[in-house]
């Protein structure tokens, strides 16, 4: 088990880059396994999570190549060509990768089991098993297919409509996937808008979506063509540092080359009703998505109420988001997120759980949290370090790290190893901008 360790400090400086959106690096896998020719990645996510995606796809006969740091060459023969897995395909702690596999491997004339880590065997699996089945794929698994692992029989699939009970991009891009198997138009509506980088990606591949309202249709069988994409970096791994760069005091940093796709800024919108100064600057477009250079700097935080639809366009900032809670003044309210129960860990119960070891006060709901801001982290504990514990979960615990920056004294992140899942390279960047 790998600790991260980190002492409280003062003027963080600099100008950083954050390694490539995951969301963006899964999907240039699928579809570029989907699509004839050769798609070339930059910009490619090598965490444990996007390589989990691309060796699922190497045992269904994919070939790829990586030539570089962060480079990637599929080559893909269109929609048909997937090969029986010869064994269990196995996610690691990826819900992307299972939920979006589930997609494609509904659409396969073949038999598959699918399966990951223990927490991805404890998440709910039955969103996308539900409607795939709807879609005539015989899907089996643990407790009726609500669990992992899951077999899977497919090919011969109808298109659906389908009204999703979760604003999920997970749930929506498994059902666009396998309606890309199914003719006709398959479309899903969402009681509020997720990411949208699955209907993005596939108009680039050349497939026809419509989006209307919360509503996104694929027209089935499309030929897929080959592209090439940069992908920007993650503001869901950017968002660490900016909230760094406002609770520690005399801090200007900036991050370079982030996607700021809408459906991804909830950070930033709750952010900035906290009074925090940030600023977007050279915006531009990197794989049809919205790109920019973003600078936090130190500010005074008041607290915020987080619910309803914004509660998606943020979902996975929700923990560092309560660290900023936690030093701004007055009272912060996160609700509607019931969500994130049932993520890498249950995130408001792992929150609860950290926060206080800064003292921080903070109650949990079943659907949320209410964190009691002003805090001064660290200042008024005896014990020394901090222990924080990561819950297995990489957000958890470079939350903890960032809080870690702006306490007292020093703190330790114990089971850190699971940061690898999305962010490589996170302790080199974080010591690249403390003073020593
Ligand atoms: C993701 C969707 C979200 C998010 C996850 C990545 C994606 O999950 O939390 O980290 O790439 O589609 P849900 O669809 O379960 O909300």
């Amino acid at each position: 088990m790998s600790d991260i360790r980190v002492r409280g400090t003062t003027g963080l400086r600099g100008e950083i880059t954050v390694p490539g959106d995951k969301s963006i690096s899964h999907r240039s896998v699928i579809l570029g396994s989907l699509a004839e020719g050769k798609t070339r990645v930059w910009g490619f996510l090598e965490s444990e999570d996007c390589l989990n995606t691309l060796l699922a796809f190497h045992r269904m006969g994919v070939k790829f190549e990586r030539p570089g740091l962060g480079e990637l060459e599929i080559v893909g023969a269109g929609l048909d060509v997937l090969a029986e897995p010869l064994d269990v395909i196995n996610v690691g702690n990826s819900g992307t990768t299972i939920r979006l596999m589930c997609g494609v491997l509904a659409g396969q004339p073949f038999y598959s089991v699918i399966t990951g880590d223990a927490s991805i065997r404890s998440r709910p699996m039955g969103r996308v098993v539900a409607p795939l089945r709807e879609m005539g794929a015989q899907i089996y698994g643990r407790a009726g297919g609500e669990r992992a692992p899951l077999t899977i029989i497919g090919g011969n699939l109808r298109p659906i409509h389908y009204q999703s009970p979760v604003a999920s991009a997970q749930v929506k891009s498994a059902i666009l996937l396998a309606g890309l198997f199914a003719d006709g138009e398959t479309s899903v509506t969402e009681p509020a808008h997720s990411r949208n980088h699955t209907e993005l990606m596939l108009r680039g591949f050349g497939a026809q979506v419509k989006i209307e309202g919360t509503t996104a249709t694929v027209v089935g069988r499309p030929k897929l063509a080959a592209r090439d994409i940069r992908v920007p970096g993650d503001i869901s791994s950017a968002a660490y540092f900016l909230v760094a760069a406002l609770i520690v005091p005399d801090s200007e940093v900036t991050i370079q080359n982030v996607g700021i796709n809408p459906t991804r800024t909830g950070i930033l919108d709750a952010l900035g009703a906290m009074g925090a100064d940030i600023s977007i600057q050279n915006v531009h477009d990197e794989a049809g998505e919205p790109t920019a250079d973003i600078t936090a700097r130190s500010s005074a935080l008041r607290g915020t109420e987080v619910r309803g639809d914004l509660i998606p366009r943020l979902i996975d900032e929700v923990p560092i988001l309560a660290v900023a809670a936690a030093v701004a003044s007055g009272q912060t309210v996160i609700a509607d997120a019931q969500e994130l129960r049932v993520k890498e860990a249950d995130r408001i119960a792992a929150v609860a759980a950290e926060l206080p070891k800064f003292g921080v006060k903070i109650e949990e709901k079943p659907d949320g949290m209410v964190i009691h801001g002003g805090t001064t982290l660290g200042q008024d504990l005896q014990s020394c370090p901090i222990i924080c514990d990561s819950h297995g979960d990489h957000r958890v615990a470079m939350s903890c790290a960032i809080a870690g920056l702006a306490a007292r004294g020093e703190t330790v992140v114990r089971g850190s190893e699971c940061v690898q899942t999305s962010f490589p390279g996170f302790q080199e960047v974080l010591s690249g901008l403390v003073v020593a």
